[in-house]
């Protein structure tokens, strides 16, 4: 087992936004959570990576285990160190002010090998030739669909072999969407494990080994992604069927 979530709960001041949250991703997997706008997704994402938002959710109970080892018990920098997880947070974040090459570049400040980081941005040009043809252009000017390209590829440049993503597939055109999730997916093929929350469902659990359900705070439902697509609820709350 990779992750292991216990029964986390967790609040925003006096507002708790997760009532007990249990699931686990397994090396290797692809995991979506997907489900309604205040759910606790990106708080789930949140308690486990703890990228510093200006208001993060505290844990009051429950534990998130990786790799056995009990996270909470370690500072939000010290993650991407230890445990090679990297975050690719809801909004992108990305550096308007450097370039995409400054961008990667930065991303790789924790890392040694240089030919190791060589490799990888290799392997992320080959995978998003956009941004490639684009190394010298200022992140601001981006588009929204090669920002997040930008926000995926910083990610894969920590050298991190868990990605957490926060609706990768946001304000995306149909045919990026599809091209992003290709991508994730080609990136799993090659050994990285992925949790991804998403709105598109739909889109989610093409790609995805298992998904989770959430709804107010709770896991509700749980399966390989072909039982979660199959569910009549889920068809009636978030297919559109
Ligand atoms: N900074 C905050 N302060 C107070 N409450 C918050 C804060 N951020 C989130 N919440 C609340 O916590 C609950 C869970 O929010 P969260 O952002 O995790 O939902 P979500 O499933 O990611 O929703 P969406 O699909 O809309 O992104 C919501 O009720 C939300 O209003
Ligand atoms: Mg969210």
């Amino acid at each position: 087992m990779l992750l292991q979530v216990e029964d986390l709960r967790a609040a925003y001041g006096s507002v708790q936004a997760l009532h007990g949250v249990s699931f686990h991703v397994e090396e290797g997997e692809i995991v979506a959570l997907i489900g309604a706008n205040g759910a606790g997704k990106s708080t789930t994402l949140m308690t486990i990576h703890r990228l510093p938002p200006p208001e993060a959710p505290v844990v009051k109970s429950g534990r998130i285990l990786y790799r056995g080892e009990d996270l909470l018990k370690y500072e939000p920098h010290q993650l991407v160190d230890r445990f090679a997880m990297a975050m690719v947070p809801e909004g992108r974040r990305i550096f308007g002010n450097l370039t995409v090459q400054e961008n990667l570049e930065l991303a790789t400040y924790t890392r040694k090998k240089s030919d190791e980081i060589r490799e990888d941005l290799e392997r992320l040009y080959t995978l998003f030739p956009r941004l490639e043809e684009r190394k010298h252009q200022r992140g601001s000017t981006l588009s929204g669909g090669e920002q997040q390209m930008l926000a995926v590829g910083r990610a894969l440049m920590t050298g991190a072999t868990f990605i957490l993503l926060d609706e990768p597939s946001m304000g995306l055109a149909p045919l990026l969407m599809q091209e992003l999730f290709r991508v994730l997916k080609q990136l799993n093929e090659n050994g990285t494990t992925i949790l991804v929350v998403e709105q598109n469902a739909r889109l989610a659990l093409k790609y995805a080994h298992r998904a989770y359900v959430m709804e107010t705070g709770r896991v509700v439902m749980e399966g390989t992604a072909a039982e979660v697509l199959n569910d009549a609820q889920v068809i009636k709350a978030y297919l559109g069927g």
